[in-house]
């Protein structure tokens, strides 16, 4: 047999969350180390989904998506972003999130573009840009704030910059990138000639008053933005996995024509049942933010009650915890190695968001949790403190 196999995959380690999961489950650890709330999402929008199951048809959709869908999608961000999308043109519907992003970096870029990414970043780019044969080029974001400055953008773009992945709000960094960042990008965007592919899953997941404010309504960005949108998070669904990439024509024909080759289409009774879903009002919605606010808050509470140091969470399911601030000298691989398996609960670190140079004293929680669960890690983590 001919190996090694494709030398960008095979050169990728197991993700954190993997192995964060598996420990977690051989240890029957507390599990605050992945992404998913511990209870099922939208007992509506799953009904709606059981009864289209039964009652429309299970064949092929159309590969764009369905057109009540489509439609759907660009009537919510009208609603909710003040976004004018044509939904027939605009919209491509994909299997997650994941799936939209892969066909927007495989429509849009040739082998040896290059594309800005910012640190941290979500396991799944790197990857998928090596895979289209992309040239990444890093921005470093650092706590506690995570910034973008003018120089590091002057840095990192060129003009052979093609892409630009970005992630807002920012998993795992848990902040809405602030009014003058957005603008700061959008200019060099433009002054680039760059698309940005922003990556938008978390848009409903923003707290204490924030809406969310998407790159693609700046100056100059309307043709040269691809945003990315997940049902899975908007109705605390992700086993689901249906996306929708939105752009002008041009980019979204490029990524409808790669989706096509991915995986074609998606589940129709689950398209049906996220167009239902979509068409609600904030009445709707809003009570789901209170409840993760919640959970945030009370977790944020327990550990600063004992003695941890954390850094504010203004969206996203996760609340970091800063070791160096909480007076634990310790990398957060060790911290989060020792807490699963002395102390009993999972975490996962931000470490493992960055290709190089990474942001070593902080670890990612997991708020989007049933109350004893964040009690259980409390507890845990209490623990684990008392090891240092
Ligand atoms: C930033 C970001 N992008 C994409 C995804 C994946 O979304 P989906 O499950 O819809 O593929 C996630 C999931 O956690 C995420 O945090």
């Amino acid at each position: 047999m001919k190996t090694p196999f494709n030398p960008v995959l095979t050169a990728q380690p197991p993700t954190i969350f993997d192995v964060m999961s598996t420990l977690a489950r051989e240890l029957s650890a507390v599990n605050l180390g992945q992404g998913f709330p511990d209870r099922d999402g939208a007992p509506d929008v799953r009904a709606f989904a059981a009864k289209s199951l039964m009652e429309n048809s299970n064949q092929y959709p159309p590969s764009p998506g369905l057109p009540e869908l489509r439609l759907a999608v660009a009537d919510h961000y009208r609603r909710f972003q003040g976004l004018d999308l044509d939904g027939m043109r605009e919209v491509v519907v994909a299997s997650g999130a994941t799936e939209a992003l892969m066909a927007a970096i495989l429509g849009l870029l040739s082998p040896g573009d290059e594309v800005v990414m910012f640190q941290p970043l979500y396991d799944a780019y790197l990857p998928m840009v090596k895979l289209a044969g992309g040239v990444p080029k890093f921005i470093r974001l650092e706590p506690p704030h995570w910034r973008i400055t003018p120089e590091a953008l002057a840095k990192a773009f060129s003009p052979r910059t093609k892409l630009v992945l970005f992630n807002n709000p920012l998993n795992p960094a848990a902040v809405v990138f602030p009014d003058e960042d957005l603008a700061l990008l959008a200019q060099a965007c433009v002054r680039h000639d760059a698309i940005v592919v922003s990556d938008e899953v978390w848009e409903h997941v923003v707290f204490d008053g924030r809406s969310h404010r998407p790159i693609m309504a700046l100056p100059g960005m309307r043709e040269r933005t691809v945003k990315i949108g997940s049902a899975g998070k908007i109705f605390s669904l992700t086993g689901w996995k249906v996306g929708f990439a939105c752009a002008a024509p041009p980019l979204a024909a490029a990524i409808a024509k790669a989706h096509a080759f991915l995986t074609f289409t998606t589940s129709p009774n689950l398209q049906r049942a996220v167009a239902y879903g979509l068409g609600h009002d904030d009445a709707y919605f809003a009570p789901m933010r209170q409840d993760f606010a919640r959970a945030r808050d009370r977790l944020a509470a327990g550990l600063t009650a004992e003695g941890f140091s954390v850094l504010p969470s203004q969206g996203t399911y996760f609340l970091l915890l800063d070791l160096q601030a909480s007076c634990i000298d310790a990398d957060a691989t060790v911290f989060a190695d020792r807490a699963a398996r002395e102390a009993g609960v999972a975490t996962c670190t931000v470490s493992a968001f960055y290709a190089q140079d990474p942001v070593r004293s902080v670890v990612r929680l997991c708020f989007s949790k049933q109350d004893e669960t964040l009690d259980g890690g409390i507890e845990r983590l209490a623990k684990a403190r008392r090891l240092f």
